[in-house]
């Protein structure tokens, strides 16, 4: 593994690899020392979860973390970021961790003969991919369940937008589970095969093993979005939440919009604080890779 870009390109056996590094490293039977290794993180867009499970993940390897602040590098005296990467490399950074609202610049920059030096790292690119965080759903999924096949899973939310979503569903196909996508016609984005789909909550719950919610992606939609409908027919609250279901989110949460408030107080809400936790095994299992396969 050089990047990690997308979850196309990961095989079964290479996504349950990382599965197994996160676990050794949650169990504590596996540490690393890459202290030569120089990791720098370029976010574009917001981050709590993604950026400081990062920033942990990185701690942990005892490699060296640099924090890129676009609003005060030179990219604002008009430097592109092709050249900012260039001088980045030329210091003597390694690896990359990117979260831009691109969805094809990462792939781009991945691709450029310069930068054979550095591991690019997906934090996220526009609405397209963000491999990391499907990577911890799927670790904290077959945490619990033996068998993913027999699974279904239901993706509630805003799908058109979620970058979340698109990396999940390409993921739980490799592993055989059950999905299903339910939202209004104009959040539901384009079909996807082997995918089904629903408009109604009540059919869409049913069987379901696993609801994970969507926010409702409002910094990336132009037309207006019915907030008062989407509660009404699409909020998850403690009536329609199957009894037995795990139910998950990749946050940040809008409380009162997609998850009732008090759903979060109900023991099936505990998996969306154990996403954040995962996160940091599985991106310390993920850089731990990568910076190995550099010889870091
Ligand atoms: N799940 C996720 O990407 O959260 P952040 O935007 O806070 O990183």
């Amino acid at each position: 593994m050089k990047h990690l870009i997308n979850i196309e390109d990961l095989s079964t056996e290479e996504i349950n690899q990382i599965y197994t590094r996160a676990q050794d490293f949650e169990k504590g039977i596996r540490k690393a020392n890459h202290l030569n290794a120089h990791i720098v993180n370029m976010f574009f867009e917001n981050s709590t979860r993604t950026k400081m499970s990062f920033e942990m993940a990185i701690n942990k390897l005892n490699a060296n973390k640099y924090d890129f602040c676009s609003e005060t590098s030179s990219l604002n005296k008009g430097e592109d970021l092709f050249d900012t990467i260039n001088n980045l490399s030329a210091i003597g950074m390694n690896a990359v961790v990117l979260r831009h609202s691109d969805n094809n610049l990462i792939k781009e920059l991945s691709s450029k003969k310069y930068f054979q030096d550095i591991s690019f790292i997906n934090a996220g690119s526009g609405t397209n991919a963000h491999p990391t965080q499907a990577l911890l759903d799927y670790y904290t999924i077959k945490k619990h369940f033996l068998n993913l096949s027999d699974k279904t899973i239901t993706i509630v939310g805003d799908i058109a937008h979620s970058r979340v979503a698109m990396s999940d569903i390409t993921l739980f196909k490799k592993f055989n589970m059950k999905i299903r996508c339910l939202s209004s016609e104009n959040l539901i984005g384009e079909k996807i095969e082997g995918v089904e789909y629903y408009t109604n909550l009540k059919e869409a719950f049913e069987n379901s093993d696993i609801i994970m919610a969507l926010r409702i992606q409002k910094e990336r939609i132009q037309e207006h979005v019915d907030i008062e409908s989407y509660i009404k027919n699409y909020q998850i609250t403690k009536e329609n939440l199957p009894y037995a279901a795990f139910l998950m989110h990749p946050g940040p949460i809008n409380k009162d919009i997609e998850i009732k408030s008090d759903v979060l107080d109900m023991p099936n809400a505990r998996t969306i604080l154990n996403q954040a936790k995962n996160g940091v095994y599985v991106r310390m299992a993920i850089l731990d890779m990568l910076l190995s396969s550099q010889g870091l």
